[in-house]
This record gives C-alpha cells, sequence and structure tokens, in this order.
C-alpha cells in the first residue's frame, strides 16, 4: 500500500482546526439542502449522460461551501464537483461534493450527504494529493461522520459522538459489499456484468447511490466492504479518511492508490478476496487491457 506524503504529518492543533472547518462546512451546507430542497425540485442539467443529474442545489450548496472556505481558511486551494477551481498558497486544498447521491436528492430519499475534505498536494495532479481531515453529513439522518489523521474516527447524531470501527469478517461469502454504477451506459453494461458475478459470492449487494456515504459505512461496520469505478476524488476524500482512521482501507489494484479504474475498500482478507474476484472477472471481460478497469 503507498504511503502518504510527509507533508501529511501535519502538526495536531491544525489538523483540529481543519476537522473543525470541514464539519462546519459539511453541517452548513446539509442544513440548506434540506431547509431549501424546493418541493417540485427537477433536474437542472446534465453532465456525463442524461442519467446524471445536477440540481439547482449542488451549485448553491457549493457556493456556500466556497464562501465559508474563503472566509475560514483563504490561503488554501478549493476544488468542487460543481465547479470551483480556486488556487491556494498554503499547500492545503479542499475537495467538496456538495450534494453526493443527487439522484437520491432529486427524488427525496434521504440517503444523500455533503462531503468537505482537507488533502495535502494538488488534487489536480491524480496521484499527488492525500487527505488529512475529512467531514461527511447526511443531513436527513443527522450523520456527521468525521476524522482527521491519527485522531481516531467518529460519528456524531443528537449531539453525540460515537468511534467508528470497520467490521471484522474475514471471508467475502459473508460480506455485505457496498457498490456503484457509472453514468455511461456502456460502463453501466460492463459494471452489471462484474455483479452479476460478484452477487452469488457475497452476502448480499448494496447500491445506495452515494459513494461519499458508502465509504463511511464501511468504516462503521454497515457495509463490510466495497468497490466501484468512475468515482471522484471529491466523492472519495474525505470518506477515505474516515475510513482508515477505521481501522480500514481504500485502495485500487495491486495495492496502488485508488483510482477512476477501480477503488476498493474494507479490510484483511476479505477485501483481498473481492479484488481478487473483480481482478479475475475483468481479465475474462477484457484480457487485453493493460490494467483491469471497470469504469
Ligand atoms: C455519485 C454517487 C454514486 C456513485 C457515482 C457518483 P453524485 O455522486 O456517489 O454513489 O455511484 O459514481 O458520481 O453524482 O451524486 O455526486
Ligand atoms: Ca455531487
Amino acid at each position: 500500500m503507498e504511503t502518504p506524503p510527509d507533508d501529511a504529518a501535519l502538526p495536531g492543533p491544525l489538523l483540529d482546526e481543519l476537522l473543525g472547518v470541514a464539519m462546519d462546512v459539511a453541517r452548513a451546507c446539509g442544513r440548506l439542502i434540506t431547509d431549501e430542497r424546493p418541493r417540485d425540485l427537477v433536474a437542472d442539467h446534465f453532465k456525463t449522460s442524461s442519467t446524471d443529474v445536477v440540481t439547482i442545489m449542488d451549485p448553491r450548496s457549493e457556493a456556500l461551501a466556497r464562501a465559508e472556505l474563503a472566509r475560514r481558511r483563504p490561503e488554501d486551494g478549493v476544488v468542487g464537483e460543481e465547479g470551483t477551481d480556486v488556487p491556494g498558497t498554503s499547500g492545503i486544498w479542499w475537495l467538496v461534493d456538495p450534494i453526493d447521491g443527487t439522484a437520491n436528492y432529486l427524488y427525496d430519499m434521504g440517503f444523500y450527504a455533503v462531503s468537505v475534505a482537507a488533502v495535502v498536494g494538488d488534487p489536480h495532479t491524480a496521484r499527488a494529493w492525500y487527505p488529512v481531515a475529512g467531514a461527511v453529513f447526511n443531513p436527513v439522518a443527522d450523520e456527521l461522520y468525521l476524522a482527521r489523521r491519527g485522531g481516531g474516527s467518529f460519528v456524531e447524531t443528537g449531539g453525540v459522538r460515537t468511534p467508528l470501527a470497520v467490521g471484522t469478517r474475514t471471508e467475502l461469502a459473508r460480506c455485505l459489499t457496498g457498490t456503484g454504477f457509472g453514468y455511461a451506459p456502456p460502463s453501466r453494461a460492463k459494471q452489471g456484468r462484474v455483479v452479476a458475478q460478484v452477487l452469488p459470492r457475497v452476502r448480499d449487494i448494496r447500491r445506495m447511490g452515494v459513494a461519499a456515504l458508502d465509504l463511511c459505512h464501511v468504516a462503521r461496520g454497515r457495509l463490510d466492504c466495497y468497490y466501484e469505478a468512475g468515482v471522484n476524488a471529491w466523492d472519495i476524500a474525505a470518506g477515505w479518511v474516515i475510513l482508515e482512521e477505521a481501522g480500514g482501507v481504500l485502495r485500487g489494484t495491486g495495492g496502488q492508490r485508488p483510482s477512476r479504474l477501480l477503488t476498493f475498500a474494507g479490510q484483511g482478507p476479505a477485501l483481498d478476496e473481492l479484488e481478487e474476484l473483480v481482478v479475475g472477472l475483468l481479465r475474462e471481460i477484457d484480457p487485453d487491457a493493460p490494467e483491469p478497469d471497470l469504469s
């Protein structure tokens, strides 16, 4: 597994400050998207395909996050899913998903979240950044997941903070396994072929539609493991630190960092078994691919 860059070892008081900012911003945006969600919410526009929805609340939530981060941490950079890209001078960047699970939000299904992470290294360079603090807030469940490097991982609900720990199941056959699907029909077709072969080998499959919460659910032991392709940095940054601080692992194939080709979350031999299974299926589907690619 790759080790974090040296500059990820920031002083404790700075990590505490970054975590506090992440929590405040995630909560503020979460309140905005629930309190001001229009009753007649419809898709505002689409991104990669006609199923990749953006509502009017996605950019509104991101604008609030951007304004709060500029006020609290003016020297940091900010990158957000809805187009925010503000350079900074401190070496710390924020990665914001203003609504993760927008399709659920559109349908008023209570599984969506705001994900806010502080990372060291430039997130424009796919292999250079590493999260140091993060918060993922599901405003409907009032669940705030939070972690900073070296500080443990927690969920806060109703004012009560509870430590998180990943599950301990060792056999994939007993693992409740989360996954997700991309938006492009050809990706979905491949992902459907793979999941059809994974389903008989695991306890069951869950597709909640919120990658950031999937990682928090693995951190909490509500899922045993998870795999997905096509995830973006803002989907995984906060969940990554929350998962690792809960004793879990986020990785790509062969011990590489997570990537858009494949991302796995979990722990121990069950995670190895899941990776072996998915990679083996991809090799059967496309023996000539230079790397296992589920995207
Ligand atoms: C999506 C969700 C979903 C995952 C997709 C993401 P969005 O994020 O996290 O679970 O399967 O890959 O794009 O579009 O709702 O922010
Ligand atoms: Ca989003």
